[in-house]
């Protein structure tokens, strides 16, 4: 086949922030034979549906991302069905709404965390690398976030996690750079999803600190969206991009490049 074919774990979008989603679309719209891997068998199939609908060309297959059985067989199956793999977005995640204090998180959590945001990046790209080292280029996009750069009340063990990611990507960039592959890592903020929604509408108190949020921390106004992820994943898929890898791109409207403190001190003058 000589349609790129590219593979999006948590492709479904089901999630709240829902890039996983944006990330197939633009791809698709892109001329990308697009694979989904996810668990969310439901969203998946609205998405491919979707898919299918504006670009023809797209399958989902059910893969949990924290087993390796799983995993190979979607390998094998993307592969039956398109013959190649030119792309990994390595997108799928979870968290906990919350974690309590690091001395009183359990091993099972802390496993579970490590589980789907890193040990999963390891196997996806451990079973596609022999099929992405067969094309001349190819690339894969890891999906971090900005609390693997700063301390985060009650998000420890996935912040940890997502920081692996990070070094991984370096690790993947090095060790195949000379083979055609690069590898680079989006590091978004805060992306406005459905979560939050619900939590303003439940909690009206919540609503005043992500007003302060918008005001003192956003230098760019307005939240993020799975779409703003869509489109740096875009350009780190394109040639681009093709002197770049090995390297995390923060995407979070200029949060934690500045002291939101100092903006206030600024604003006195
Ligand atoms: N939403 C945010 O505010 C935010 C902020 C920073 C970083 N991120 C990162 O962005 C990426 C996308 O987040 P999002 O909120 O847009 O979510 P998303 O909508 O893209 O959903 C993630 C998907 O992962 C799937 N998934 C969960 N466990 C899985 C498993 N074991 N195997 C296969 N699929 C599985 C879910 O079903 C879901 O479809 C994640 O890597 C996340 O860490 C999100």
């Amino acid at each position: 086949m000589t349609q790129k074919t590219a593979v999006i774990t948590g492709g479904a979008g089901a999630s709240a922030g829902g890039s996983g989603a944006y990330i197939a679309h633009k791809l698709a719209s892109q001329g990308y034979y697009v694979v989904i891997w996810d668990i969310n068998d439901e969203f998946a199939i609205d998405t491919l549906n979707t898919l299918q609908m504006k670009h023809k060309d797209a399958a989902f297959y059910h893969c949990d991302v924290t087993r390796e059985d799983h995993v190979r067989e979607a390998v094998a199956k993307t592969v039956e069905g398109t013959g190649r793999i030119d792309v990994l977005v390595n997108n799928a995640f979870w968290h906990a709404d919350a974690q309590p204090p690091l001395h009183e998180v359990d091993l099972e959590d802390w496993n579970k965390h490590i589980d789907i945001n890193l040990k999963s990046v390891f196997l996806s790209s451990k079973y596609v690398i022999p099929y992405l080292l067969e094309q001349d280029k190819s690339v894969i996009v890891n999906i971090s976030t900005t609390a693997a750069h700063r301390g985060e009340f009650g998000y420890a063990a996935y912040a940890a996690a997502k920081a692996g990611v990070e070094s991984l990507t370096r690790s993947i960039a090095a060790q195949y750079g000379r083979q055609g592959l690069r590898c680079n890592c989006v590091v978004p903020g805060l992306v406005l999803n459905v979560q939050l929604q619900k939590m303003t509408e439940k909690f009206p108190q919540a609503a005043e600190p992500f007003a302060l949020i918008d005001k003192h921390a956003l230098l760019e106004p307005g939240h993020g969206s799975g779409l703003d992820v869509a489109e740096v994943v875009s350009f780190l898929v394109s040639d681009a991009s093709r002197w770049m890898t090995g390297e995390s791109l923060i995407l979070d409207g200029g949060t934690i490049s500045h002291n939101a403190m100092w903006a206030d001190v600024a604003e006195l003058q």
